[in-house]
């Protein structure tokens, strides 16, 4: 197992590419089994949770050639069984169902167990898919959904759910009829598969607010995308260009999907430019408190929020972070108090007490999110951080210490 190994204390400097979005990628490389050919994708990232779903849809029958673009064919599927063993490394595996259902009438998909950031369930997929007039039953752990054409109806989403939203998004548009979803999620993750969609010939409005009208069609053919910039890998490395009092530029990023991060760093008195071509965040390395609540888009995103409390724990002042969306997304604390954090967990609220500067310790990686806050928290402290579980990192940074060692950063990975 590999572990990474920083010595905190460096600016960082420079210029650095964002790469494509985990979380539209998923949904898009699953959108594939829709259409009735050889789809082609630009900027599909790295990483494993995209190796995973690729794997997962290879298992179904689909053609892969790798590259940019990637070329996926899952036109001629035969299998529509999405095993435990693929389902239990990723949850967002269960955005094969509403595409499986809808074109071939049928799926059996493994029931994504817990994962360490809350229970997760996904009874609000199942309760849509039923609306649209799929069988379903739980049956050995599996999912097991059957329907000769699903028929479209008016769906109200009793939470904002953003894989609930694109999976059922998927199972409409080769419904008979016209499908509304209601207070849908309204991530800039959704749009884009909305879009990658409608490029196939679905009929989808709305896409990017809480009301999603989609008419159902009879076929869907093959289109070519581009998969939209990693909203949360930007605003890891804004947070660390903040956090180190550095000076980076990020490219290929929208600064439209992060205002939210965008308007917190300024009241902290970190200097966001939008500039020719990207974004440059300058830390002056002191930052003010600020208080945080995460909430779906286009609130405070719940995945950047460790990487903020990072910063907060050098701030002057007191910051109240509210966790609003997740029931258990306070892993990170334990670990950034062993590094000297000040930080007392109220229920779902953290309160962060600057201190003056964390100190280097060996650290755990919990989940995606919590890893990149505890890489960021090695980035300033005093001496050495040893990151172990790095394999979380990697199933959502692509190249995370090569891009912030280019950055100035000294970062290394090692073999256990
Ligand atoms: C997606 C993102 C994840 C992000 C999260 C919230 C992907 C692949 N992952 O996860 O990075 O942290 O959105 O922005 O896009 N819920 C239910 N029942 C359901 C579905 C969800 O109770 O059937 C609850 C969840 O437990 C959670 C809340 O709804 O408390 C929001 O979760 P959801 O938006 O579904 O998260 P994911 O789509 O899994």
């Amino acid at each position: 197992m590999d572990k990474i190994v920083i010595e905190g204390g460096n600016r960082l400097n420079g210029e650095i590419e964002i790469s494509g979005s985990k979380n539209a990628a998923l949904p898009i490389l699953a959108a594939s089994l829709l259409a009735d050919g050889c789809c082609t994708f630009h900027n599909i990232p790295n990483l494993v949770d995209v190796y995973t779903i690729k794997k997962l849809l290879i298992s179904l029958g689909a053609e892969i050639d790798e590259g940019d673009p990637l070329r996926i064919n899952a036109g001629n599927i035969k299998s529509c069984l999405a095993s435990y063993d693929l389902v239990k490394t990723m949850r967002a595996s269960i955005l094969v169902l509403g595409p499986l259902v809808a074109k071939m009438g049928r799926a059996r998909v493994s029931l994504p167990g817990g994962c360490a950031i809350g229970a997760r369930p996904v009874n609000l997929h199942l309760k849509a898919l039923r609306a649209l007039g799929a069988q379903i039953e739980i049956k050995d752990g599996y999912v097991e959904a059957v329907s000769k054409r699903l028929r479209g109806t008016t769906i109200f989403f009793d939470i904002s759910t953003v894989t609930g939203t694109e999976n059922i998004m998927m199972a409409a548009v080769l419904a008979e009829g016209t499908t509304v979803l209601e207070n849908a999620a309204r991530e800039p993750e959704v749009i884009n598969l909305a879009e990658v969609l409608n490029g196939m010939g679905a009929k989808i409005r709305g896409a990017g607010s809480d009301v999603i009208t989609i008419e159902g069609v009879s076929s869907l053919m093959p289109a070519e995308a581009a998969v939209i910039p990693d909203r949360v890998e930007a605003g890891t490395f804004m947070i660390a260009a903040a956090l180190t009092g550095g000076n980076v530029k990020l490219l290929n990023c929208r600064s439209s999907h992060i205002e939210s991060l965008v308007t917190k760093l300024r009241e902290a008195g970190v200097s966001v430019e939008q500039v020719g071509g990207g974004i440059e965040v300058s830390g002056s390395g002191q930052v003010m408190s600020v208080d945080i609540t995460t909430l779906p888009y286009p609130g405070f995103p719940t995945d950047l929020q460790a990487q903020m409390m990072v910063l907060m724990t050098g701030a002057k002042g007191i910051s109240v972070i509210r966790e609003t969306v997740f029931e258990n997304r306070f892993m990170h604390v334990n670990e950034l108090m062993r590094m000297g954090a000040d930080i007392l967990i109220d229920g779902n609220r953290a309160i962060v007490k600057g201190v003056e500067r964390l100190k280097g310790a060996q650290v755990m990686a919990t989940d995606l999110r919590a890893s990149a806050s505890l890489v960021l928290a090695g980035l300033v402290a005093k001496g050495t951080t040893e990151l172990s579980r790095v394999y979380h990192l990697d199933r959502g940074y692509e190249k995370i210490e090569g891009k912030l060692s280019r950055l100035g950063a000294n970062i290394k990975r090692v073999r256990e």
